[in-house]
């Protein structure tokens, strides 16, 4: 069944939605699954961009043979090679064999790691600049290292002014029905998976991303084409300036996320008491996670979208709560940075959580910890009070300036 999508005159989306899949990358949770995006632009020369995972083969070459309706694939261009948008490769090359695969030279050497076939009878590798014709419409491919693995390209249609932007730009969450974004709730619904697929995926590669924002400067843009979630053919000035605050790692919000590790309730409490007391301040849209409970991709995209960060754990084997460890290792991981950050411990006998909290959190970059330290011994007493009102106050303080 040929489930594409028309786009244009000329290009159409013949990808997929996967909404079996629990687990993007075998790590982050997608309860509204994810597309992979894949395209097709008709023109006196057909090129293909990107596949699809390879659980999907079967129906995206159902969508491509659809749009194509007996004209041969002229060209594949293949601007990332991450499983997700290569694995259909082989069954293309298969299923036209005449077709001409364009790449980096980085995705051809991954090509041949990933497959069997004969790469080299059907490569042909572009670098900065490269351009190629289709007839009406012309290619121009920019490389884009980094976002999110080394070979990535995008590439960039001149005549009807379409980035096909490879992982930038995209989303978790499948497409339902809806393939424009501006025929969607984004901003207020779509914008947090947005954030949480940003974040994590790429959230590690601000500079690189900020490389490629800077060649997109330079184009004018109509239309992003991205590997997953919706097309966008309004508002990309909007989308290029959350990309923008998220790749510098400047704060959306003059709020808070506060994350605490808590097995009897005692940190929960701690937390639950300051948030109140930050927005007794002023400070709204305020986020509180148990670490136990929430996944670190959900804490990570709130700690990009806020200005502070509070990390509230019990001491437990003679260190961090297991789960707040992680979330500190998943923070250090993506790079977070120009983030205030304070810390809460708790312990029975010997509270050193907070002293490794610090250690861990000093390693890494451009981060203002506060010396505030707030200790609890089992419980938060009336008596302490005072010192939270202290730190509610740094922290409400630090958003301001
Ligand atoms: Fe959607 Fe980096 O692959």
């Amino acid at each position: 069944m040929n489930c594409s999508r028309r786009i244009s005159e000329s290009l159409y989306w013949v990808g997929v939605n996967d909404r079996q899949i629990a687990l993007f990358e075998n790590v982050y949770p997608v309860p509204g699954g994810v597309s992979y995006n894949s395209y097709v632009l008709m023109d006196e020369k057909c090129a293909l961009f990107d596949t699809a995972d390879a659980a999907f083969t079967h129906p995206f070459m159902e969508n491509l043979e659809g749009v194509l309706q007996g004209r041969n694939l002229d060209y594949l261009i293949v601007n990332h090679m991450e499983p997700d948008h290569c694995a259909s490769i082989a069954d293309v090359v298969r299923r036209y064999p005449e077709v001409t695969v364009l790449c980096t030279a980085k995705a051809s050497n991954m090509m041949k790691q990933f497959f069997d076939f004969d790469v080299n009878a059907c490569i042909q590798t572009v670098k900065e600049g490269d351009t190629l014709s289709l007839g009406r419409h012309q290619l121009t491919f920019v490389m884009a290292p980094m976002v999110h693995w080394p070979e990535v390209m995008v590439t960039y249609e001149t005549t009807e002014k379409i980035l096909f932007s490879a992982d930038a730009f995209g989303s978790f969450g499948a497409i339902n029905g809806n393939l424009f974004a501006d025929e969607i709730s984004y901003k207020e619904e779509w914008l947090k998976e947005a954030r949480r697929y940003y974040t994590n995926i790429v959230g590690k590669y601000g500079p690189q991303v900020q490389a490629l924002l800077k060649k997109a400067a330079g184009l004018d843009i109509q239309m992003i084409c991205p590997l997953h979630s919706h097309v966008w053919r309004k508002d990309i000035p909007w989308l290029l300036e959350k990309y923008q605050a998220w790749s510098s790692y400047q704060a959306e919000d003059p709020s808070v996320v506060i994350a605490y590790g808590s097995v009897y309730g005692h940190t929960e409490q701690a937390a639950d008491l300051l948030a109140a007391k930050l927005a007794e301040r002023g400070v709204k849209g305020i986020a509180v996670y148990d670490v136990s409970k929430t996944h670190p991709s959900y804490i990570i995209a709130d700690a990009f979208r806020c200005q502070a960060l509070v990390l509230a754990s019990i001491t437990y084997n003679n260190g961090i709560f297991c789960n707040m460890e992680n979330l500190i290792h998943q923070l250090a991981a993506h790079n977070l940075q120009n983030r205030t950050i304070a810390v809460i411990e708790n312990g029975s006998w010997a509270p050193v959580s907070g002293k490794h909290m610090r250690e861990c959190l000093s390693a890494m970059k451009n981060n203002t910890i506060l010396d505030e330290a707030f200790t609890i011994r089992s419980s938060m007493k009336e008596d302490q009070a005072a010192s939270l009102d202290a730190l509610a106050d740094a922290l409400s303080a630090s958003l301001k300036a």
